[in-house]
């Protein structure tokens, strides 16, 4: 969908941003509805994440969510977007093969679902894969840190890179994503000192979740941010609105209505 009322964000403008030291905005979004509310509040990003599998399907991890069904919710995203640039993952299983798989899955994601750009996990183990869809004029974003892909070989959720020595390789890893041309970084969960450092190393602008405050911009998962997820409060969560509540009184105050009789009205019917 094209409106132009609307100055698209780019990866050019999201640059100027992070030059400028002007904050930038990230949600994720899954669906048409929620896209169309979450780009007209003016977000910067919006992020068709993996998170889809925990949030839209119910599934544990990240791992089952498919490369069609990723196309299914970026597609879904793009029609009801006029401003924010539409990020998508691409899955577990899509790109860690070898290079020609991660480009073939890239292509597929942006010409089935008229996205701008993919986000990938991982750093130097993944260069070649990066190159490879870089290459082929695909804008691509990293993400260290937390990687959710990666939770069996962690075995848990906790903050990565507290270790120098797993700080010092994310920070190399964060250098050689910068010089490979991602036009961004998304930091999870890792200490905002170990962020800071990246933050200034690198030219590309660097997203935080759970990262700290020197970072560029901020990204939420946002069905954390607007309360319909109710069991993840990580200590980073800021919770706007809480519409796990605001849903249940809708929905029961229906029900009464339905089961008195006083819904529909007289005004209510035809
Ligand atoms: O899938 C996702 O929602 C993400 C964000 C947490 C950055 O990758």
């Amino acid at each position: 969908m094209s409106n132009k009322k609307y100055k698209r964000v780019t990866t050019h403008s999201l640059l100027e941003m992070k030059n400028r030291g002007e904050k930038i905005s990230m949600l994720t979004g899954y669906d048409f509805s929620m896209a169309k509310i979450i780009d007209s509040s003016g977000i910067d990003i919006i992020l068709v994440g993996d998170s889809a599998s925990n949030v839209m399907a119910g599934h544990e991890t990240t791992l089952p969510i498919t490369l069609d069904q990723m196309i299914y919710h970026a597609s879904s995203v793009v029609r009801g977007v006029n401003r924010a640039l539409v990020v998508v993952d691409l899955p577990f299983g899509s790109y860690q093969s070898d290079p020609n798989e991660a480009l073939r899955s890239a292509i597929r994601i942006m010409k089935e679902s008229g996205a701008h750009a993919i986000k990938m996990e991982g750093g130097s183990e993944i260069k070649e894969s990066i190159i490879k869809i870089l290459n082929a004029g695909i804008p691509v974003m990293g993400h260290l840190g937390l990687t959710p892909q990666s939770i069996y070989k962690f075995g848990t959720y906790t903050v990565r890179a507290k270790e120098e020595e797993e700080a010092k390789s994310l920070i190399e890893d964060a250098i050689l994503l910068d010089k490979l041309g991602c036009f961004g970084i998304v930091l999870e969960k890792i200490p905002a000192a170990v962020s800071k450092k990246v933050t200034i190393s690198v030219n590309t602008p660097v997203i935080g979740i759970g990262a700290g405050s020197s970072v560029d911009g901020q990204v939420l998962v946002t069905h954390d941010l607007v309360g319909l997820s109710t069991e993840f409060n990580p200590r980073f969560l800021r919770r706007y609105v809480d519409l796990n509540k605001v849903m249940t009184d809708a929905i029961k105050n229906y029900i009464k209505d339905v089961k008195s009789l006083d819904f529909p009205s007289k005004d209510e019917q035809y």
